[in-house]
């Protein structure tokens, strides 16, 4: 599995798309499969029955994903904060963490009202204490300021290749 991690904005989705094109890959969007699965909107979810209680249904959703077929699979921006979804990231996927600035992330968002933590207060703490976090998680990271999405793909499927040869020469123990 490889998923995409970052904060809103960082271009998971549009990113995650054209990997998986690239790759051959199918391409899962974790909020579209909850709100396929649920016939709501995340907004919805969020105002109706608590942040809570979606994270729970966002765990659940991606440890059902993580067990099916090979995908690239593009996690919302809080998802990879929760403990339950790290074990697992840890154990099954090859993590890609794509970084952006607070500052580009407010420019390509806006105030979307379909992302209700947009409009929290204290937005530029959550921006501080998420990014480390994704950074720990990361098997690799890409910066994604002032580059296009087929920039950040390409960097992404090089730093994959490396990845895959550093594995290959470990596991052939030279
Ligand atoms: C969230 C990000 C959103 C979505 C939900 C919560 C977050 O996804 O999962 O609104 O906590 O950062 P994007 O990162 O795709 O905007």
């Amino acid at each position: 599995m490889i998923v995409l991690v970052g904060f809103m904005g960082a271009g998971k989705s549009h990113v995650g798309r054209i990997l998986a094109a690239r790759l051959n890959l199918p391409f899962q969007d974790v909020d579209h499969v909850i709100e396929e699965r649920t016939g709501r909107r995340i907004a919805e979810i969020f105002a109706t029955d608590g942040e809570r209680a979606f994270r729970d249904l966002e765990h659940a959703t991606i440890a059902d994903l993580l067990k099916g077929p090979r995908a690239v699979m593009a996690f919302g921006g809080g998802a990879a904060l929760d403990p339950r979804t790290q074990a697992l990231l840890r154990t099954t996927a090859v993590t890609v963490h794509l970084r952006v600035s607070l500052m580009q992330s407010m420019t390509r968002v806006g105030s979307d009202p379909a992302r209700p933590v947009l409009a929290r207060p204290d937005l530029p703490q959550i921006y501080a204490w998420r990014s480390p976090v994704y950074a720990s998680l990361a098997d690799i990271s890409v910066d994604t300021d002032d580059r296009t999405q087929d920039t950040v793909v390409k960097e992404i499927i090089r730093q994959l290749d490396l990845l895959t040869e550093g594995n290959d020469r470990s596991a052939g123990g030279s």
